[in-house]
């Protein structure tokens, strides 16, 4: 990524297809950077020759004398290569290609090529199948958008192209000004991750919107994103949440969307926003674009109206924002500008008389007191006080809380005066908003932004894998193609990596059964060993709590009977005796190898009921302590291993340390694809965990038993 600096600020730019037709995209495109005051040099290329736009249109790409910087290619598809080829030879860096008709088609190969001839020549592309790019730095909006693009600090990545575009037409009407907007489209050699690189260490751009359909990259993209989450405020639209969704981006850009409990939390894990909406997006961006950093989250509401007061409260509750609560504070600073008749805590409600400059006093209290990190202001119109006299007091009242570094927002709700007044003062960049749950998850999301650069470690923990002894248990299964290890070798897994299991044999017969009995010791278990049953209790392959050998008798028996008629003809080769273990809180443990990702790790409520309670949290390997507690406590169940209802804490260390050699395992071993643990029996503290049932999959081609 040597030149990407002169993507945005390129010296000259030729358009390939330059039309001389006005209307058509090759000539918009033309228009548009000259339209925008771009001064570096721009060279239209038409096989006829002529001018464009007032400029000479050259015939070939070869005849110009000057160096080109980035090229726009706009001939129809059976055009490009040829296109590509030229501009390659001629030693232009970057080709934006807005061409469609490549791989969201199915015309993969075609695509191919020109990322192999561009490569060929270290031109670097980006598309096809895109609306261009527009940067601020250089003036230039080589888009076939709007050609009013306003300048300023929010850059947008964004895979879908029509989207993109309606998006630079909203940010007009928003006020949202751009420090850059680019369309990615195909994404066949630039993707989201070489521009994050970019747009972290670019100066203007103080927040990075992205619109991501299918990440093709998983590892790089986690990568770029914790880096530039460090830096600014990263807002996501991810689409594809439901199945169909994902169906209709899988078809639409051409790359796979992952799944979205997975993407969710990686997001979560990078430190990145996830809006649900455009809207949602813009408030978000416009918000965080200009406010500074809180010293302290503690926050308080100032409200000439209970009932909004109250809905902000719960929206705090919602975005996770803390309210100052020091009711002798709170008296202290607020008595002097509240009515008797009103409230000092928090909401501090200042009544439905409250007029401009009481506001201004009491926004002035919470300001000047050193623990109140932030204030939100909601107005509701009233004749005492209306929209007129609203608009000066809250234009001043907001420098005077950005000169101190404070962050403020005010929600107001009322009439048509009030919305006008609302939009101009949106323009002058005061952070007003015409809802009180958007004004609060603006604030929500600031908070959640420094919250995750002050807290987050990127180190990991790791655990160190004997792969010889993994690769010796595995060498039969991999030999034959396998897809899965058996009890026996998952149970040698787990000593490698030091997973404690209960005491076990495997009989052949149940004569064999009754004689080991005594060896593994009363009560016992019984699960079936078949290569063709994985879920035992779907099967009725397991039997519980066994206290003698009538009892393992007619176990043996029911296991048989019920296994073959679940599944006639399965294989059986005998049945595993293990120790009952002690009571304790059943949990799940998983590590997979993500297509998209790599590997994950997963943590959940555990037990037979784990797909119908779904209640499990997803991480992207390699992970660190405070990770994988954040993940666990993202649970439902976490209380459980807290201890509920008298019940001692649990080993939640135990649980830490199993994620890391189950992580550590995958991450070391690459054919193996899947790892799950359930249920990991978890005692009381200090008194570890017990897996009782292992599953291990393999990354070969054998059929997985179901
Ligand atoms: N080199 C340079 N110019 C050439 C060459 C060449 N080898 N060959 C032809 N041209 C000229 C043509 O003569 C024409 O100029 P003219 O109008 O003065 O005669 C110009 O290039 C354009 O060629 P056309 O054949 O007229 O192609 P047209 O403009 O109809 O379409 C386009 C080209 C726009 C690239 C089209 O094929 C296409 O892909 N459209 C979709 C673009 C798109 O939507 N991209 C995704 C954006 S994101 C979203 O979803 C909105």
């Amino acid at each position: 990524m040597d030149h990407i600096n002169c993507l945005f600020n390129p010296c000259s730019i030729a358009v390939v297809g330059a039309s001389h037709t006005e209307g058509k995209i090759g000539h918009t495109i033309v228009k548009n950077i000259l339209d925008c005051g771009y001064t570096g040099s721009v060279f239209p290329i038409n096989p006829a020759g002529g001018e464009v736009c007032g400029l000479q249109a050259f015939k070939n790409i070869d005849e110009i004398p000057d160096p080109i910087d980035i090229a726009c290619t706009v001939v129809p598809a059976r055009l490009v290569h040829d296109a590509v080829l030229a501009c390659a030879e001629k030693g232009v860096k970057y080709n934006l290609i807005i061409t469609s008709g490549f791989s969201e088609i199915g015309n993969i190969e075609e695509e191919k090529k020109l990322v192999h001839t561009a490569r060929a020549h270290g031109m670097r592309i980006i598309g096809p199948n895109i609306f261009g790019l527009y940067s601020a730095d250089a003036s230039m909006n080589a888009t076939f958008g709007p050609a009013n693009i306003t300048p300023g600090s929010v850059a947008i990545i964004t895979q879908s192209g029509a989207l993109g575009l309606a998006m630079i037409g909203k940010t007009a009407v928003e006020n949202i000004g751009l420090s850059a907007i680019v369309s990615v489209g195909n994404k066949c050699d630039i993707d989201e991750s070489d521009l994050l690189e970019y747009l972290i260490q670019q100066q203007r751009t103080k927040v990075i919107l992205m619109y991501i359909e299918g990440i093709k990259n998983g590892v790089r993209f986690i990568h770029s994103l914790k880096k530039a989450t460090r830096v600014k405020p990263v807002i996501v639209i991810k689409s594809g949440r439901s199945a169909r969704g994902a169906a209709a981006a899988a078809s639409h850009t051409g790359s796979l969307a992952g799944a979205d409990e997975i993407v969710d939390a990686i997001l979560k894990q990078c430190g990145a926003l996830r809006a649900d909406s455009i809207a949602e997006a813009f408030s978000w961006c416009t918000y965080l674009a200009h406010a500074p950093e809180p010293a302290t989250e503690q926050t308080v509401i100032i409200t000439n109206g209970g009932g909004v007061g109250v809905m902000a409260t719960d929206a705090c509750e919602r975005y996770e924002i803390p309210l100052y609560n020091d009711s002798e504070a709170l008296n202290d600073i607020f008595a002097p500008v509240t009515p008797s008749f009103g409230s000092t805590k928090n909401p501090i409600d200042i009544t439905g008389g409250a007029t401009a400059p009481e506001y201004s006093q009491a926004l002035d209290a919470a300001l000047n007191h050193n623990k109140i990190g932030a204030a939100m202001a909601l107005y509701c119109e009233t004749a005492i006080f209306p929209a007129r006299d609203l608009e000066q007091m809250l234009e001043e009242t907001s420098r005077r809380f950005d000169e101190r570094g404070r962050p403020v927002l005010f929600a107001a709700v009322g009439g048509e005066d009030l919305e006008d007044a609302i939009a101009r003062l949106r323009r002058k960049n005061v952070p007003v908003f015409p809802d009180v749950d958007q004004a609060v998850a603006c604030m929500g999301k600031l908070f959640e932004h420094y919250r995750q650069r002050r807290y987050r470690s990127d180190t990991f923990e790791d655990s160190v894998i004997d792969t010889k002894a993994i690769d010796a248990v595995t060498a039969e299964a991999r030999a034959t193609g396998r897809s899965f290890l058996s009890a026996g070798e998952s149970r040698a897994i787990m000593q490698i990596i030091g997973i404690r299991m209960p005491a076990s044999c495997i009989a052949r017969s149940l004569d064999e059964a009754l004689e080991r009995c005594s060896d593994v010791g009363y009560p016992l278990v019984m699960k079936v060993v078949s290569p063709d049953i994985i879920h035992k209790s779907d099967a009725g392959g397991v039997a519980l709590d066994l206290n003698n050998s009538d009892e393992v008798i007619d176990a043996w028996q029911a296991i048989m009977q019920r296994c073959q008629e679940h599944l006639p003809g399965a294989r059986i080769d005998g049945i595993e005796l293990n120790s009952m273990i002690e009571p304790g809180v059943e949990t799940i443990i998983g590590a997979r190898r993500d297509p998209v990702f790599g590997p994950i790790a997963m943590f959940g409520q555990g037990g037979i009921y784990v797909e119908v309670m779904k209640d499990v949290s997803f991480r992207a390997l390699p992970l660190n302590r405070l990770e994988i507690l954040r993940m666990m406590k993202q649970t439902r169940s976490y209380p459980l291993l807290l201890g509920v209802r008298g019940e001692a804490k649990k080993d939640i260390e135990g649980v830490l340390e199993t994620i890391i050699k189950i992580g550590a395992l995958v991450r070391a071993i690459d054919y193996i694809s899947d790892i799950e643990i359930n249920p990991l029996v978890v005692f009381e503290e200090n008194a570890g965990v017990n897996a009782l049932d292992v599953r291990i999959l393999l990354a070969t081609q054998g059929k997985d038993p179901s």
